[in-house]
C-alpha cells in the first residue's frame, strides 16, 4: 500500500486564470503549457490502518496542521474514489524553488495524485488523474503528461470534462525556457485568492476571456506548425493581459517587482536586435523567458548581466508522471 511517483512542473504558456467553479477547480478558460525538465517533485505515499491521522513530510521536515490539511483534503478525494478510509504518510521531495512563480503546486500535486491513487490500487488512465490532480491545484492536472500540454476548461457542472491533454510530445519541438529568478520570498498574493478577487471584482476580466481563447487558438496552430515567433508573440500577449487584468481588481494588486520590468525591457531590446525571446510571468515576480535553443546562450549571458537576476534556470520541455 505504498507508491512513488514523480511529476515535473508546467509553465502556462496560455494562461488559467479564474474559476467557474472554486469547489470543484474548474476554470472559466481552457490553457496551455509545457512541462519543464528541470523542475519536479517525488512523493511517497503509504496508506496505514495503525495511523490516526495523516503525517506530511516536505523535504524531510513533518509539516504543521494547515500544509497537512491541505494534503489530507485532497487524499479525501482518493479515500472516496476507493471507500479506503485509512491514513497516509506522505513524503515529498521538492526540486522547485517553492512559492515564488514556480509552480511547485502543480508538480506537487500531480505527483501526489499519482502516488496515493497507486498506493490505493487504483489504476487511473492520464484523463482520470488529471482530473484527480486537478483537485489538489488546477495547474496540477497538466503535469500528467509531458510536452505541450492543454487543459480543456470542459462545460459541465460537475467537471467530468475538464481535463488536460497531450497536444505534441516533449521531443519533438525543443524550445529553451529561462526560468530568472529574482526574488525567492514567499509570494504575498497567492494564485488561488488572486484570481477570484479578479473574476469577483475587475472589470477587464471579460476581455481576458473573449482575447485568451483566440490566443489559444493561435498559440496551437504556431505549435502544430513549429512556428516559434507565431507562438512567442501569443504567449506573451497573453501574459500581460493575465497581470492587466489585476490592476483592474479592487482592491488592485499587481505581482511584478522593479526587476520583473527590467527583464522584459531586456527581453524587448534583444528583439529588436532581431533576436526571438519572450517572456511570460505566473503569480509571482518571476520571469520566464522563452526562446530556440541556438540563442540559448545569449539570453542566459544578457540577462545574467542584470543586477537584481540571482539566478537562472535553464529548462527544456520535460516528461509527464512517472512511477518509481
Ligand atoms: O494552479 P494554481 O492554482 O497554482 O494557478 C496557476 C495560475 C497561473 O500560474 C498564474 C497560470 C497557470 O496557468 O499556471
Amino acid at each position: 500500500m505504498k507508491a512513488t511517483a514523480k511529476a515535473h512542473t508546467n509553465i502556462a504558456l496560455i494562461k488559467y486564470w479564474g474559476k467557474r467553479n472554486e469547489e470543484l477547480i474548474l476554470p472559466t478558460n481552457s490553457s496551455l503549457s509545457i512541462t519543464l525538465d528541470l523542475f519536479y517533485t517525488e512523493t511517497t505515499v503509504e496508506f496505514d490502518e495503525r495511523l490516526t491521522t495523516d503525517i506530511f513530510y516536505l523535504n524531510g521536515e513533518e509539516k504543521g496542521t494547515d500544509e497537512t490539511a491541505k494534503v489530507s483534503r485532497f487524499l479525501n478525494h482518493v479515500r472516496k474514489l476507493t471507500g479506503d478510509t485509512r491514513f497516509a504518510i506522505v513524503s515529498s521531495q521538492n526540486h522547485v524553488p517553492t512559492a515564488a512563480g514556480f509552480a511547485s503546486s502543480a508538480s506537487g500535486y500531480a505527483a501526489l495524485a499519482a502516488a496515493s491513487s497507486k498506493a490505493l490500487g487504483l489504476e487511473l488512465d492520464g484523463k482520470e488523474l488529471s482530473k484527480l490532480a486537478r483537485r489538489g491545484s488546477g495547474s496540477a492536472c497538466r503535469s500528467i503528461y509531458g510536452g505541450f500540454v492543454e487543459w480543456k476548461k470542459g462545460v459541465k457542472e460537475d467537471g467530468c470534462d475538464s481535463y488536460a491533454v497531450p497536444i505534441l510530445d516533449q521531443k519533438a519541438w525543443n524550445l529553451s525556457i529561462l526560468s530568472v529568478m529574482i526574488e525567492s520570498k514567499q509570494k504575498k498574493i497567492l494564485s488561488r485568492e488572486g484570481m477570484k478577487r479578479t473574476v469577483q471584482t475587475s472589470p477587464f476580466y471579460d476581455g481576458w476571456l473573449k482575447a485568451t481563447e483566440q490566443e489559444l487558438r493561435i498559440a496551437k496552430k504556431a505549435i502544430e506548425k513549429r512556428d516559434f515567433e507565431m507562438l512567442g508573440e501569443t504567449l506573451e500577449k497573453n501574459a500581460f493581459k493575465m497581470h492587466a487584468t489585476t490592476l483592474g481588481a479592487d482592491p488592485p494588486f499587481f505581482y511584478w517587482q522593479p526587476a520583473t520590468l527590467e527583464i522584459i525591457d531586456c527581453v524587448q531590446h534583444l528583439r529588436s536586435q532581431g533576436l526571438l525571446a519572450y517572456v511570460t510571468i505566473d503569480a509571482g515576480p518571476n520571469v520566464k523567458v522563452i526562446c530556440q535553443p541556438d540563442d540559448e546562450r545569449k539570453v542566459f549571458q544578457t540577462l545574467n548581466e542584470i543586477d537584481s537576476v540571482k539566478e537562472i534556470f535553464v529548462c527544456h520541455p520535460g516528461p509527464g508522471i512517472s512511477y518509481l
